[in-house]
Order: C-alpha cells, then structure tokens, then sequence
C-alpha cells in the first residue's frame, strides 16, 4: 500500500479520508502541526504528502520535502497561493481540488452578509438572555441594493445566482469575463464606486494582492459592506481597519484575513492575540469574522477526500494528473500536462 501523510489536521478532516481510503488503497498518517521548513522533515517514508491552506510550502519546505523522497503534494483545497511552484517544478509534482463545493463558499458569503446586515449574531445572544430590546438591530433590504462582484469563476457565478434569488443587482469584474453570460462586467473601479455590497471570489496571485486597499476603498460609498470568503491578503487589512475607524465602511463579513495562518483552525481563547490589526477588526460592531470555514460543509468534506485520494491513486499509478498545478500553468504559460498528462 502507498503512504501518505497528512499535516495540519482536524478531527473533521479525518472522517471522510478515513471512510475511503481502503477503497483507495492508501495508508494514512496525520500529523496535527502544519506543514513548514520545521516540520517537513516528517514526511520521510512517505510517497506524498497531504496539506491544506496555512501550511508554509516555501522552497526550504519543499527541499526539505524532496530530500525526503516525497514525489507528491497534494492539496487538500483549491487555492495554492502558498505554495512555492517555480522550487516545487521539476522535483515534486503539486495536485489540488479544483472544485470540490463552490456552493459551501458561495452560501458561506451569503450568510455572513444576512448575519450582518440583519445583526442575527447579536439578537441570538439577546434572546438567550431574555433581552428582548430591538435597539441597535436596524438592517437594510438586499432587494433592489447593488452587489459589486470581483471574481466570476466557480464560486462568484454562484454567489451571482443567489443574489438575483434576493433580488440584487448585480455588476462584475473579471479580467476574463465570461463568454455567452448574462453578467454585467465593469471596470473594478466603477464597480468599486457602483456598489453597495462588494464580495471578492478570485484568487490570491501577485496582481490581486492588496486589490482592495486605501485608493480602491476611497472610490466607495460610503457605508459600503465588504465580503471576503477568498484569500485574506487580497485586502489590505490595516486599510480597512482605517475605514471601518472613520465609519466609512458600512460592514465587513470576513471568512479569512491576511495574517490567519497561526491563528485560524485554533483555539486561542486563552492566548493573547498579539495582532492589533485583527484584534481591533474583530472588535468592531460592523464587523464579523469565521475563520476560514466557509468551505466546511459534509458535501464539501467528502469532495475534498475523494478527489484528494484518487488525485495520489492516479499519481501512485502513473496515470494522467488532471488536477496538477505548475510553475508554468499557474502563470497561464504554455505547460506540456494537456499533451503529457503531467507538467513534467
Ligand atoms: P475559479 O478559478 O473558478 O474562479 C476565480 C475567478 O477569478 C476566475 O474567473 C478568474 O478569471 C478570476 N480572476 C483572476 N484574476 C482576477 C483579478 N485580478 N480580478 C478579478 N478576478 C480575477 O475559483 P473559485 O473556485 O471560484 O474560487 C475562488 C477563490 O475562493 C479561490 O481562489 C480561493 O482563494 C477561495 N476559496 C475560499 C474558500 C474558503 O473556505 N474560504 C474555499 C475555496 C476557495
């Protein structure tokens, strides 16, 4: 049987792995601390290595990784912002899933942006504690209100089709627009100065980093809401906190920030959190914060182990890798996986 090792673990990752992987035939270990140039040295023994989000795959990591005779990371997610392609080419093959519930993600947004606006969160708590005052709870109607989307992939298209459901207008941006839709795409800053909510569904890549920053907020309207359920550092946190301060900023509903890596997935509640900039943000009564859950539903969950395994059984097995990322494909350059079937 082939093995594998899983870092950055939870209890609810293992029940779906743990279901198919007879199925699969692969043996598993989990490691609960994250993936980084520290803990690699773990892996060896193992043909591939499983990781998720936080985990730090730099060029160190991946050495490291090599060295140990790993041949495979697979992702346990869609996004790969962090890991290090160009140290990562020619030694160590890298395999994600693409899409494993856009929909998870898509109502995840949604429902950050009713507990907000309708303060849901703060009405649950006044309830239980029999306190039956309104005052402070006044939201608005989504109805007829413009929601700015940045993204139209997977998740975006989504999230589009919801909003229609609510009766929302909605424009779009997306340097590729789709063809053959009904999506009304604008420039980023005319949707920046349009809308009323803006929710972001593209990737973190160098060009989106920081896209929502000081200039872009100063195109807004004022009291605008912000949704991110994509990648923390596509805002500019300490931005933002500025404009949530100057009362700018209507609301912000975020499902992921810039420096979560040591933070999210754990409990910190006995921890002094040392980030002012988050701890300020979390503060604020506009403001609600999940720590990157926006994608934990059990559909999700068993997508994510099914395509996770059967993208190592394709690799264990030297069949095509369909879902493999590269140094050169994630650029969008030319790479040889549609004519190889793998990008080395
Ligand atoms: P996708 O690849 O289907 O769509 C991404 C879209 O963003 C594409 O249409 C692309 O053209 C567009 N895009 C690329 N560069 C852009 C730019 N500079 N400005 C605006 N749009 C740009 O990806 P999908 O599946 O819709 O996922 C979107 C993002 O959601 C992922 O990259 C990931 O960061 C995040 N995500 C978050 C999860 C969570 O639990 N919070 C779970 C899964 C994904």
């Amino acid at each position: 049987m082939n093995k594998i090792c899983f870092f950055d673990t939870k209890p609810y990752d293992r029940t779906y792995f743990d279901l198919m992987k007879e199925q699969y035939q692969i043996e598993i270990e989990y490691f609960e601390s994250k993936l980084g140039p520290r803990t690699a040295f773990m892996a060896q023994g193992f043909d591939a290595i499983v990781a998720f989000v936080n985990d730090t795959i730099d060029k160190e990591t991946i050495d490291i990784l090599h060295q140990s005779g790993v041949k495979l990371i697979a992702m346990r997610c869609a996004g790969y912002n962090n890991v290090d392609f160009k140290a990562a080419y020619q030694k160590i093959h890298v395999v994600r899933v693409p899409d494993y519930s856009p929909y998870a993600v898509a109502e995840h947004a949604m429902a950050l942006l009713l507990t907000l606006n309708r303060k849901i969160h703060k009405a649950y708590n006044r309830t239980r504690d029999f306190n039956f005052s309104l005052n402070g709870l006044t939201g608005f109607d989504l109805y007829g209100k413009t929601m700015g989307v940045i993204g139209t992939g997977k998740i975006g298209n989504i999230f589009i089709n919801i909003c229609k459901g609510f009766g929302l207008k909605v424009i779009a941006y997306d340097p590729f627009p789709k063809e053959d839709s009904d999506i009304q795409y604008v420039s980023l800053e005319e949707l920046c100065r349009e809308s009323d909510i803006i929710s972001l569904h593209c990737p973190l890549t160098k060009d989106t980093f920081h896209m929502i920053d000081r200039d872009k907020i100063s195109l807004m309207k004022e009291n605008v809401y912000i949704i991110n359920t994509s990648r923390g550092a596509l805002i500019n946190s300490e931005d933002l906190l500025e404009a949530l301060k100057d009362e700018r900023i209507g609301g912000a509903c975020l499902d992921v920030y810039e420096e979560e890596t040591e933070l999210f997935y754990e409990d910190m509640s006995y921890t002094v959190i040392h980030d002012d900039i988050l701890a300020r943000i979390i503060s604020m009564p506009n403001v609600i914060v999940t720590s990157h859950q926006a994608f934990l539903t059990r559909e999700a969950l068993h997508n994510i182990a099914e395509t996770t395994l059967s993208n190592c059984r394709d690799f264990f097995d030297g069949k095509p890798l369909s879902n493999e990322v590269c140094y050169q494909c994630s650029k969008g350059d030319a790479c040889p996986r549609k004519e190889k079937g793998k990008c080395f």
